[in-house]
């Protein structure tokens, strides 16, 4: 059985833990692949709303191997924090496997990542803070810990040692913080370590295991296309590779083994956090968008900055990533709207581009180019099938699927599992 991924399409929060819980139900192992905490899926099941941070969306369905694979980032805490409060409603994690070669969010990370973003001061990225970037050149610069370091705190120790002697320095004398003790974050870790120790394994043989015995894997990213370390708004993207390229990467498995990749993608755009956004919309229509799609961070809380759909960018998307389709979330969101605008273009300096320009000061300047549309201006929430949907939605579906050249096949009107509608 070849493996599904599922990725992102814009700035993140585009539903990616609904369509992952709908989907699991044929799933097999439900893994993910890159990111940590600051990721935020929102699951609604049996009357309960679960944000996950951290657990793949499939621990809902009990028969589920949830993985957290080796591209991941994790701060022991947070996911400690995660699994009592799923306990705490019912949700057993007996089928969870924590990679051994994922990397430890260390507290230096966290506090690195949040002063050097009080640094930057206007030129901030709007991270989540949560020392995700940190952890990540620590990995790259070879100098971080791994989850199995856990299983040896002799090792674990003497690498903290190592990498103490630096990130202290640069605590105290850049940012006028305090130094970190060995011994305070050894007697935490050895906690989180006695904790998690049952979990540990070996991830990526798992995955390749249950290919080779014809289970069904379904890769759930984070993120998002446009805040790909490579190919998003660089700087303003995460660390890490949410492109369906990162999954192969980091589950540890041959891109052969993928046969399909489902984009999800909003039927507006949103963004948390700072950098370029050509459709955002800062007036009452843009006000409106948040206040219907209640657009507000999962994970941080900040109000998601709303504009209106960009074809540009999921033109992109498609290619980049190869999408065998799409998913078309919050389809309801652009109800009360008599009128809708796609983007399909960016004017700059008396140039339109159809295709994402490569040039940062050609995005930053961007004008959209928009076609306007009608909206349908009716609750289509309760509507189970495609053509019952009323025709103005029918045709704005349609439009999307033109300009961006993959298919819809899923249509998501509602938060719930029962408000999707498959064509
Ligand atoms: P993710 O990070 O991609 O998993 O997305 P988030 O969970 O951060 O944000 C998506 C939000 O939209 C969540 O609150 C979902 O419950 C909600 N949602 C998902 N699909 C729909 C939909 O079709 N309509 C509406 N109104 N809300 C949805
Ligand atoms: P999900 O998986 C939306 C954004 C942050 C910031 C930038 C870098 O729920 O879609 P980081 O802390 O990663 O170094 O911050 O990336 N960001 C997200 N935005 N959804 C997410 O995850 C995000 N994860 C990070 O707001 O702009
Ligand atoms: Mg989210």
């Amino acid at each position: 059985m070849p493996a599904t991924i599922l990725i992102g399409t814009q700035w993140g929060d585009e539903g990616k833990g609904k369509v992952t819980d709908w989907l699991a139900n044929d799933m097999d192992l439900v893994v993910r692949y890159q990111g940590g905490h600051n990721a935020g899926h929102t699951v609604i099941a049996d009357g309960h709303e679960l944000k996950l941070h951290l657990l793949p969306s499939g621990i809902l369905h009990p028969n589920i191997i949830s993985i957290i694979a080796s591209g991941l980032v994790i701060d022991p805490k947070a996911l400690i924090k995660e699994l009592d409060e799923v306990a705490e409603i019912g949700i057993g994690s007996p089928n969870l496997v924590l990679s051994a070669n994922a990397h430890l969010i260390m507290p230096y990370h966290r506090l690195l990542d949040q002063a050097s973003e009080l640094k930057l001061g206007s030129s901030k990225i709007g991270t989540t803070g949560l020392g995700i970037g940190p952890a990540y050149t620590d990995k790259a610069s070879r100098v971080g810990l791994r989850v199995q370091d856990l299983l040896d705190m002799k090792i674990f120790r003497e690498k903290l040692e190592v990498a103490l002697i630096f990130k202290n320095q640069v605590l105290t004398k850049i940012y006028d913080a305090e130094p970190l003790d060995v011994d305070e974050i050894v007697d935490e870790y050895k906690g989180y370590a006695e904790r998690l120790n049952g979990i540990i394994g070996d991830a990526s043989r798992i995955i390749n295991d249950s290919l080779d015995e014809g289970k069904n894997v379904l890769l759930e990213g984070a993120q998002g296309m446009m805040l790909d370390l490579d190919y998003g708004t660089y700087p303003f993207v995460t660390s890490s590779s949410p492109i369906a390229g990162g999954a192969c990467v980091g589950a540890g498995i041959s891109p052969l083994r993928v046969k399909r990749i489902i984009g999800i993608a909003k039927a507006y755009t949103t963004r948390v956090g700072a950098g370029p956004f050509p459709t955002e919309l800062e007036d009452a229509t843009g006000e409106l968008m948040r206040k219907v799609g209640v657009e507000f961070g999962t994970t941080t809380g900040r109000p998601r900055r709303c504009g209106w759909f960009d074809a540009v960018i999921l033109k992109y998307t498609a290619k980049i990533n190869g999408l065998t389709e799409i998913a078309l979330t919050k389809l309801d969101v652009l109800s009360p709207f008599e009128t809708l605008k796609i983007c399909v273009g960016y004017e700059y300096e008396g140039k339109v581009y159809d295709y994402m320009p490569c040039h940062q000061t050609v995005f930053h300047g961007a004008k959209p180019v928009y076609e306007e549309v009608e909206g349908w201006n009716t609750d289509i929430s309760d509507i189970a099938t495609y053509d019952a949907l009323p025709k103005a939605a029918r045709a704005y579906v349609d439009r999307l699927q033109e300009l961006i050249g993959a298919p819809i096949t899923m249509i998501s009107v509602g938060p719930s599992r029962d408000q999707t509608i498959l064509r």
